[in-house]
């Protein structure tokens, strides 16, 4: 069931704002119930469609007529390039699965789903926890720590430099190229190009090195780059930088959301004290279905995703009753969408137990997350052991003292200030 857009009796909210940024969601609630689909001028002078219901937007995210290659994007602004959408100036690390549609969608994302599956990601598993144990033992001595900087974000660059096969000596340099992407806030200029540039060179020549040398057999384990070598190598069709490019988007799509699922979800458990509480409780008794139900909840109600990448229409369609026209851009709010109360019940509350959870964090359709499964093992290894290993972790600031990057595409915070008893 969906209503009628109702006329507003209060203005249009203004969008990417200061205050829009710290809490997005009275702004997306407006839009929902009066302009659920609702064309307006992002920061960089692109005009783009904002779909903020649930429906309309788990629809859109399906729809084959809303493709993902920049290449349909018709504004004057993609010709001088000035449009800020990735994939639009360089096509070097850019031909990889957000940037693509069918066929060649389907070929490469086949090549890399095997590595994903929950039971190869959980094989994975002593390792992330073992990320997780040097991490917090790295600031447990001190009482207190910067859980951005400390402890989420090194654990999912770490934890994909050792999937894709980066040498562990190797695994600071792309510490610093993450940085400085997630310091520039996820636009494609300045630091941001730098690092990719830095990123793409490091990664053929891995390519490379990993050739010269890759054994006749797979071994057991083996990592995620040279299967990808031994899939070009075997006529599937790969090429040296579309192999690039896929380790390139592995790192780039799982980094940044996984560092925010651990701060915003660490972020909400602290400023919600029943939920944590029950939460820690089942953990000491060893139950960890509350854990499970919990992460996605936390997917939900403050999701990394703010809104899913680009989409542009190619034909003429309509979304939510709204014509769109060939060549527009349309951005799926899935933050919007996963607190829409047509769908959810209490949509505004965290409930960790919440059972019908079908939320959109992950995406939906043919671009679904693929590395969901190992999204959720660091995310429910990360919160389990920051919530028994420091019980009466706080925060050491207000809450209205701490700064959210305002980027497009993520949500999260520039630091998470905590404090707690020492361990020794
Ligand atoms: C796609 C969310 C972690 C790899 C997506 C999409 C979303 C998403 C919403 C779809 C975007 C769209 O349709 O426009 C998340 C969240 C994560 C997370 C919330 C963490 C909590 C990861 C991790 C990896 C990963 C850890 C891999 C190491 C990918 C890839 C795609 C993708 C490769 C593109 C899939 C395709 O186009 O077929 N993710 N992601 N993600 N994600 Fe994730």
């Amino acid at each position: 069931m969906t209503s009628e857009p109702r006329p507003p009796a209060d203005p249009a909210p203004e969008l990417f704002t200061w205050e829009f940024a710290t809490d997005p969601y009275p702004a997306y609630a407006w839009l929902r119930e009066h302009a659920p689909v609702h064309r307006t001028e992002l920061p960089s002078g692109v005009r783009a469609w904002l779909v903020t219901r649930y429906a309309d937007a788990r629809q859109a995210l399906a729809d084959p007529r809303l493709s993902k290659n920049p290449a349909h994007h018709d504004e004057p602004a993609h010709a001088k390039g000035k449009t800020g959408i990735p994939g639009e100036r360089k096509a070097e690390l850019m031909t990889h699965l957000l940037n693509i549609d069918p066929p060649d969608h389907t070929r490469l994302r086949r090549l890399v789903s095997k590595a994903f599956t929950p039971r190869r990601v959980a094989e994975f598993a002593p390792r992330v926890q073992q990320l997780t144990d040097d991490l917090i033992a790295g600031f447990a001595r001190k009482g207190s720590a910067d859980l951005i900087h400390e402890f989420a974000f090194p654990l999912p660059i770490y934890a994909i430099c050792d999937m894709l096969g980066v040498p562990s000596e190797d695994q600071d340099d792309f510490r610093d190229w993450a940085g400085m992407m997630i310091r520039h806030g996820g636009g494609p200029r300045g630091g941001v190009a730098r690092s990719v540039k830095m990123m793409r060179g490091y990664l053929l020549e891995l390519i490379h090195r990993k050739r010269a040398s890759l054994p006749a057999e797979p071994a057991p384990g083996e990592d995620l780059i040279s299967g990808l070598i031994r899939a070009s190598d075997h006529g599937e069709h790969l090429t040296e930088n579309e192999a690039a490019a896929m380790a390139f988007i592995l790192l780039f799509a799982g980094f940044e959301t996984t560092v925010n699922l651990i701060g915003n979800g660490t972020y909400a458990l602290l400023t919600h004290p029943e939920q944590r509480t029950r939460l820690q409780q089942a953990l000491a008794g060893g139950d960890h279905a509350l854990l499970e139900t919990g992460v996605e909840e936390l997917l939900r109600y403050d999701g990394p995703v703010e809104l899913a990448t680009w989409r542009f229409a190619t034909q003429p369609l309509t979304i939510g009753g709204q014509d769109i026209a060939p060549g527009d851009p349309v951005l799926v709010v899935l933050a919007a969408a996963d607190r829409d109360p047509q769908r959810f019940a209490d949509a505004d509350t965290l409930d960790l137990a919440r059972r019908d959870n079908q939320h959109l964090g992950y995406g939906h359709g043919i671009h679904y997350c693929l590395g969901a499964p190992l999204a959720r093992l660091e995310g429910q290894t990360a919160l389990a052991n920051l919530l028994t290993r420091l019980p009466d972790l706080r925060l050491a600031v207000e809450p209205g003292e701490l700064r959210w990057r305002g980027g497009l595409i993520m949500r999260g915070l520039r630091t998470l200030p905590v404090e707690f008893t020492p361990v020794p």
